[in-house]
């Protein structure tokens, strides 16, 4: 009988701290989703830039706007389009946040715009380094020897010659 108050009592605090601990969880996570998560060029950025970028300042040479090749990596920051970590310093990014019509990429003659979420898209994975993934085919191989390494630093190591460097899984294609 004696304990039946303060058990009650224990309980309400036990409640209360379970469900402050899930709030804090439960915030933490959210504030953290979109600034920690790794951005992924293939599945999240790629599909933007092709989307709205790439017709003009992509590998078309003849369509491309402002000698402007946003498709690859060093050419887009060495224009200064892109500075690895720096949004505030990425030209792309002044343009795609721009409330000026003249300036706002992609253009409105294009009838193509981007959402806030691709916005803040794209001035993450800067923040985060603007890490460019090629094309699957050109990606490290991985499970054998050094995964940093690509097909033709291989080749040129004269680690692996040219019936054996085509490997999928195990197997020899060529
Ligand atoms: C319909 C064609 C078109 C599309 C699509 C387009 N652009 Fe542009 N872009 C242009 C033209 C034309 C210019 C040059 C005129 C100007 O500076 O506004 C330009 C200029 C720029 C510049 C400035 C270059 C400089 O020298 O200052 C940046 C950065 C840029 N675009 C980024 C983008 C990004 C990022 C996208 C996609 C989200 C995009 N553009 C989509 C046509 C396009």
């Amino acid at each position: 009988m004696n304990y039946q108050p303060h058990n009650l009592l224990m309980r309400t605090i036990n409640q209360r701290s379970l469900l402050t601990c899930f709030a804090i969880v439960l915030s933490t996570s959210l504030a953290t989703a979109d600034d920690s998560a790794p951005i992924s060029f293939n599945e999240q950025i790629r599909p933007i830039l092709s989307e709205n970028c790439f017709h003009c300042h992509g590998p078309d040479q003849e369509a491309r706007a402002a000698d402007l090749r946003l498709d690859v990596c060093d050419e887009a920051v060495d224009y200064g389009a892109i500075t690895p970590g720096k949004p505030d310093e990425s030209l792309i990014v002044d343009r795609i946040y721009s409330d000026d019509a003249e300036l706002i990429m992609p253009p409105p003659e294009s009838h193509r715009k981007l959402t806030d979420e691709q916005k803040q898209l794209l001035s993450d994975w800067i923040e985060q380094g603007a890490n460019y993934q090629r094309h699957w085919s050109f990606e490290p191989i991985r499970g054998e020897h050094d995964a940093t390494k690509t097909i033709d630093e291989f080749v040129d190591a004269g680690k692996l010659g040219p019936p054996t460097y085509w490997r999928s899984g195990g197997d020899v294609l060529t």
